[in-house]
């Protein structure tokens, strides 16, 4: 291992802690910067292929990684502007989310807290659009600030160069792999602005006496403590699957045949349907293929029970994608990248 200022090279790297799944696979090189400037020399030292990493809560490793793991530790968080309503704030990518998000609700800024106890760090976020609870990332994201790997250029991406939707971005599609995000600045509100449209949040919200920040950030706490597990304790990565959006004529035939089906209208007139209830209803809550399994309290999460390797998690998510297809017809997608 190498060290010099902030920077870190690790050559032969286990990745066992850095990913949630806890897939026991190294790379050949991981490489951490805290500035734009460390990753400007980095460039021009370690080896290509790159592979961006945040927390590793959203990645299924299946072999070990050939190349330079990158991973931005650049921990600040700073005002740019505030006026009476509202603050601008650059938050570095290697901020811990969820810390930021702690960190806004006792400053009293508005904006994240739905957004709770989300793994993973600052930069995946607005790569990743994450979304919970009605809120998603890209509702209070104004600038993506990144350097681009080829040139070692910094690039400021604007909200709308994005091109966010339901768990997508630029970053994600047609520039993936492209560029390191540095910072992102997050516009939130000085104003109250509690959003608690989503099914059992308010409820948990009065039970804590009222919509403060601090109340709301408790119950979102509480209500995924309930349903997610702590990757801690078994390995996972969240929603392994995003919920599939179709054609309203699609929907009002499964309609047809199982009225009981969830839905939430999406963009276009479209209609997103709950991935969870299709595997459960496909039989899969809870059962489990080897050493993967599906989360018992949340079918939309599948789990490393303890050893597997990411080729026994990917046939069980292959398995739950022919049950589904075949029962409803729908193709889902996964969330969870594949390494
Ligand atoms: N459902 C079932 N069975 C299940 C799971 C869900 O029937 O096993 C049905 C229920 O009817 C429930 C509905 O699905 O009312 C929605 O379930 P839930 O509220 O748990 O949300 P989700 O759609 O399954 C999404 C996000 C989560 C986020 C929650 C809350 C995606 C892929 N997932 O899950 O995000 O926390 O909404 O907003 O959009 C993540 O991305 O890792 C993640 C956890």
């Amino acid at each position: 291992m190498s060290i010099f200022a902030g920077m870190k090279i690790i050559e032969n790297c286990p990745l066992y802690s850095r990913n949630t799944f806890g897939m026991d696979v190294k790379a050949d090189c991981l490489a951490e910067w805290s500035s734009p400037d460390e990753l400007r020399t980095l460039l021009g030292t370690v080896e290509r292929p790159y592979l961006l990493v945040g927390g590793g809560s959203n990645l299924l490793f299946t072999a070990d990684f050939k190349g330079t793991i990158l991973h931005s530790t650049i921990d600040s968080i700073d005002i740019v502007r505030e006026t009476q309503d509202s603050v601008l704030v650059r938050v570095g990518a290697g901020v811990v989310w969820d810390d930021f998000v702690a960190y806004s609700v006792l400053n009293g800024w508005w904006g994240v807290e739905n957004l709770s106890a989300i793994p993973g760090e600052v930069g995946a976020s607005a790569v990743q659009n994450i979304g919970a609870y009605g809120v998603e990332a890209k509702d209070v994201i104004e600038t993506v600030q990144t350097i681009c790997l080829d040139n070692g250029k910094s690039r400021d991406f604007s909200n709308a160069e994005c091109r966010y939707a339901y768990r997508q971005s630029i970053f994600k599609n047609e520039l993936k792999g492209q560029y390191a995000v540095t910072y992102v600045q997050f516009r939130l509100s000085r104003v109250a602005q509690p959003r608690l449209g989503y099914g059992a949040l308010e409820a948990q919200v009065n039970k804590l006496g009222g919509p403060t920040l601090a109340n709301i950030r408790q119950a979102v706490i509480e209500i995924r403590e309930g349903k997610l597990p702590d990757p801690k304790v078994l390995g996972n990565a969240g929603s392994f699957f995003m919920n599939p959006v179709i054609p309203a004529a699609q929907f009002d035939e499964l309609k047809s045949r199982y009225p009981d089906i969830p839905s939430y209208p999406a963009q276009d007139g479209m209609i997103k349907v709950p991935a969870g209830w299709l595997i459960e209803q496909a039989g899969w809550k809870g059962r489990s293929l080897g050493p993967a399994a599906v989360y018992d309290k949340q079918a939309l999460v599948l789990l490393n029970k303890g050893g597997a390797t990411g080729a026994d998690v990917i046939r069980l998510a292959d398995t739950i994608i022919a049950d589904v297809r075949q029962k409803f017809g729908i193709i889902l997608s996964t969330e969870v990248n594949y390494i």
